[in-house]
């Protein structure tokens, strides 16, 4: 079975209060437990315990990203697998953050930390017997769940040979050279959503942004809404991507970690062909209506 989702995503973030208080109320995230600078948040129709951890740091970005694997044999698997593939492999025993089981941890061509689990203390959505289609006091924007990530780095088809090799990703979109030579970004997926992890050439061990699903168009005009009554700092109103073909907002989280919304998109199998945007056509790709990247778009970056 293998990577089943993008299980979770520990970000830095510089004021801790201030950032429970935007996931919480803005986003509409349930504060799931916090201790020793350390916040846990799950979406709402989530069943894990958590898939977003906030760790206060004196600088913001991605502490790391971690894939949820459908046995914990496979553990012991991918280790050989990456060992075999030539890459470090640690092991971060049960315990070392709260309501996780072990995982094992390396480090992607790109610079970024990665693991894998299986086991997380599993607490359910509340909706499995006789349910309503979504519970009683959501906050904010509240989407359903953490639905995929932009990192970058230099060595994009470094990382993209790791993870369609040793995890079985596959490809949705690619954007390339003129010449077709040399991989810009890649858009991979494990799931039944056009990507999981995304990937752009940049600086190393960056992040992008993270993203929640949301489940409409309507939805996004209303998240849109939300940010616009808080204050919150836009980088991209409603628009569509032409990559993915999904609709999206991107806005900045109070240490400047980029999020976004994202809804729609079509739904690829194993065998989806990759589409393929030339780097001339990387603004019509990223921002279909608009047709051209703002400068944040490859700048701000944490
Ligand atoms: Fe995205």
């Amino acid at each position: 079975m293998g990577i089943m989702r993008l299980g979770r995503v520990e970000a830095r973030v510089l004021d801790l209060e201030k950032s429970i208080d935007y996931y919480s109320n803005v986003i509409g995230l349930q504060l799931m437990a916090r201790e020793n600078g350390t916040a846990y948040f799950k979406a709402w129709d989530e069943e894990d315990h958590h898939s977003l951890i906030l760790t206060e740091a004196d600088h913001p970005g991605l502490a790391h990203l971690a894939f949820k694997v459908r046995y914990e044999h496979e553990l012991d698997e991918f280790e050989k697998s990456l060992e075999t593939y030539g890459v470090r492999v640690n092991r971060v025993s049960k315990g070392t953050r709260l309501a996780e089981g072990q995982a094992i941890r390396f480090e992607l061509p790109t610079g970024h930390l990665v693991e894998l689990y299986h086991e997380i203390e599993r607490v359910g959505n509340g909706l499995k017997l006789n349910p309503d289609p979504y519970p009683d006091n959501l906050k904010g924007i509240a989407p359903p769940q953490l639905d995929h990530l932009l990192i970058t780095g230099e060595d994009v088809q470094g990382a993209t040979d790791l993870l369609m090799k040793v995890f079985d990703f596959h490809m949705s979109e690619r954007i390339v050279t003129l010449d077709g030579e040399q991989l810009l970004a890649v858009w991979l997926f494990r799931t039944n959503t056009p990507h999981d992890i995304a990937i752009l050439k940049g600086p190393n061990g960056k992040l992008h942004h993270f993203a929640f699903t949301l489940g409409s168009w309507n939805d996004i005009l209303h998240a849109a809404d939300v940010l616009g009554k808080n204050n919150v700092a836009f980088d991209v109103t409603p628009t569509r991507h032409g990559i993915t073909r999904g609709t999206t907002i991107y806005f900045f989280d109070p240490s400047g970690n980029r999020n976004e919304v994202f809804s729609g998109g079509y739904i690829p199998c194993e065998d989806f062909t990759p589409v393929t945007w030339t780097e001339d056509q990387l603004g019509k790709g990223i921002f279909y209506h608009m047709r051209e990247l703002n400068e944040r778009f490859s700048t701000a970056l944490t």
